[in-house]
């Protein structure tokens, strides 16, 4: 448990689903949450849904498939909060199509935002995170760690993103930051994922 507001944690797909949840869960907790997303109107209805004790979430939209978008999303909440102690990519999209099926601006799409969406949110966090000793987490899957039919073009993004986060974690190890992948089935409990995405950020562990 921190002192209300002692701790900010900057949260991609935060406006539903597993991002929400842990949003939620981490203002309970005393964090300053920024919630981010494309849409401002579910930004706003997600807000509602938070505990009236916590601080209220800030809410930034940004597409993270825009690398411009996600760096304005890190300096406005720098300039909110003068910190970020940690980073939770929750922000993606699914595909589930056989893979000649599926449309090459579908997939370019989808690796735009499953991919480069995280790579563009680590690139511009980290060197805050650095500052923090903080945390980065991301929303990968089990199809991110074994091929699974029909889920060619969505795993190979998970997969992609599994391979920068080991290798950038052992690049920062020594300073400090944990990295974390959370690599799950369909999800039908979301307290277990906020669970494993609080214990990674303070027990520094990858998974
Ligand atoms: N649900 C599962 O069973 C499951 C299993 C394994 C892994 N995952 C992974 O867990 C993460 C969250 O999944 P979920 O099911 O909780 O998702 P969800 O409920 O569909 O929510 C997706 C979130 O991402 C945001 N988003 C989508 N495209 C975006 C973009 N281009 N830029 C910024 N924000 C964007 C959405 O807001 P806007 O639409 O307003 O942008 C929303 O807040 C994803 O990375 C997913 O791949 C999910």
């Amino acid at each position: 448990m921190s002192k209300p507001g002692e701790k900010v944690a900057l949260i991609t797909g935060g406006s539903s689903g597993v991002g929400l949840a842990t949003a939620k869960k981490l203002s309970a907790l005393g964090y300053a949450v920024v919630i981010s997303g494309r849409d401002l109107t579910k930004l706003e209805e997600a807000k509602k849904a938070f505990p009236v004790s916590a601080i209220p979430p800030l809410l930034i939209p940004a597409d993270v498939s825009e690398e411009h978008q996600v760096k304005h999303l890190v300096e406005e909440t720098i300039a909110k909060f003068g910190k970020i102690d940690l980073v939770f990519a929750a922000a993606g999209v699914s595909m589930r199509a056989p893979f000649e099926d599926s449309k090459i601006d579908a997939i370019e799409h989808l690796m735009k935002v499953n991919f480069f969406g995280v790579l563009y949110l680590l690139h511009h966090a980290l060197p805050f995170l650095k500052i923090t000793r903080g945390s980065f987490v991301a929303m990968s899957s089990l199809t991110g760690r074994r091929g699974v039919p029909e889920y060619s073009i969505y795993g190979a993004s998970k997969f992609a993103l599994q391979g920068l986060l080991d290798s950038v974690r052992m690049e920062v190890d020594r300073d400090g930051v944990h990295i974390g992948v959370i690599s799950t089935g369909f999800i039908g409990h979301l307290n277990r994922i906020y669970r494993y995405t609080f214990k990674a950020a303070n027990l520094g562990r990858g998974w």
